[in-house]
């Protein structure tokens, strides 16, 4: 499958999955909703001497506790009302691949000594029979919960997170990795534009600041479903964005403006101090700021910093104010 990255971060990742691959130990991927873990555990299988066999995905809060056991351990015909039939559970399935338990923090706390028994003697019974079922599967979990605290709660057993955190891969949110956003964007407008068969060639660098100023707190899965949606609605070869996306965009980028304007500001106030408000000559403000005395002079107009009041006259309340109000905008 196509991992698409280059940041540090990101090329860390792979480097661990290569690590991780060829041996058994348990694998525990934590990470915000939407940063790739199942794409993880999949390029885990893929990268391993397992890949010949099965990925066998189950998402443990999709299941109702009640139908979990016999989801993951199979059960005996006639086992409860229902059974009809002896069936294999997904552990089984898995033989010589790899099982992908997803969402492991909602494993009800009754089912996880009977996964502890399986991740650490490979061995179980189907739900109604006593005989041993012998599995030889390598065990990937995920979760977006923070598992140390479900444990602290005792919500989940000590014992199985140690035996599950054996090699842990932790993914860090896309806000925190923005250098991956540019291929991402590449290769995801690259998927869309063919399945939806439209072209777009020109993906515009304002598009792209824009992209990586959003928060991203649906991660990648988030970016990809904004970029699906503007390959859809740009009416030509450009890439457009969402209207919601521009939003919050723009909002970012007036706060950036302003921040900028407010610095430059502070530091200009800072050095008339300085300088007595003197702002010509050799001692003066603008030899210090290194400005011509005209560009400081245009730029104090700019920013609303009054040229001709003396520093006697000043009142020094209006100067703390106007620190305030540079320090409330920062
Ligand atoms: N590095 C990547 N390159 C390209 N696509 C990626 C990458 N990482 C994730 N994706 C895609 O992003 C989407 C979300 O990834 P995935 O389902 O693995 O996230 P998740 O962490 O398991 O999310 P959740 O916690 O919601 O289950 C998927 O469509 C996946 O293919
Ligand atoms: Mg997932």
């Amino acid at each position: 499958m196509d991992l698409i990255g280059s940041s540090v971060r990101f090329r860390a990742l792979l480097n661990d999955v290569e690590l991780v691959a060829p041996v058994d130990s348990a694998v525990l991927i934590q990470g915000e909703t939407g940063t790739g873990k199942e794409a993880i555990a999949r390029a885990i299988h893929e990268a391993s001497p397992r890949r010949n066999h099965r990925f066998v995905a189950l998402n443990c809060a999709a299941i109702p506790s009640a139908l979990l056991e016999s989801e993951l351990f199979g059960h005996e015909k006639g086992a409860f009302t229902g059974a009809w039939a002896q069936t294999r559970g997904r552990f089984q399935m898995a033989d010589g691949g790899t099982l992908f338990l997803d969402e492991i923090g909602d494993m009800p706390l009754e089912l996880q000594p009977k996964l502890l028994r399986a991740l650490q003697e490979r061995e179980f019974e189907r739900l109604g029979s006593t005989q041993t079922v012998r599995v030889n599967a390598r065990v990937v979990a995920a979760t977006n919960q923070d598992l140390g605290h479900l444990v602290s709660k005792k919500l989940f057993r000590a014992d199985l997170y140690y035996r599950l955190n054996v090699i842990p891969i932790c993914l860090p949110p896309l806000r925190d990795r923005v250098q991956d956003i540019p291929p991402l964007t590449e290769f995801f407008v690259a998927k869309f534009a063919a399945r939806l068969n439209k072209s777009i060639d020109v993906i515009p660098d304002e598009v792209v600041a824009a992209l990586k100023a959003h928060d991203w707190p649906g991660n990648i899965r988030e970016l990809q479903n904004v970029i699906e949606r503007a390959v859809l609605f740009s009416p030509g070869s450009v890439l457009r964005l969402p209207l919601g996306l521009k939003q919050t965009v723009k909002q970012s980028s007036e706060i950036a403006a302003r921040t900028l304007a407010d610095a430059d500001r502070e530091h200009i106030l800072e050095t008339l101090n300085q300088t007595n408000w003197l702002i010509g000559g050799q001692d003066g403000a603008a030899n210090r700021l290194g400005l011509p005395r005209t560009t400081l002079v245009y730029k104090m107009r700019k920013l609303g910093i009054e040229t001709r009041r003396s520093p006697r006259t000043r009142p020094i309340r209006q100067l703390a104010d106007e620190r305030r109000f540079a320090a409330a905008n920062c």
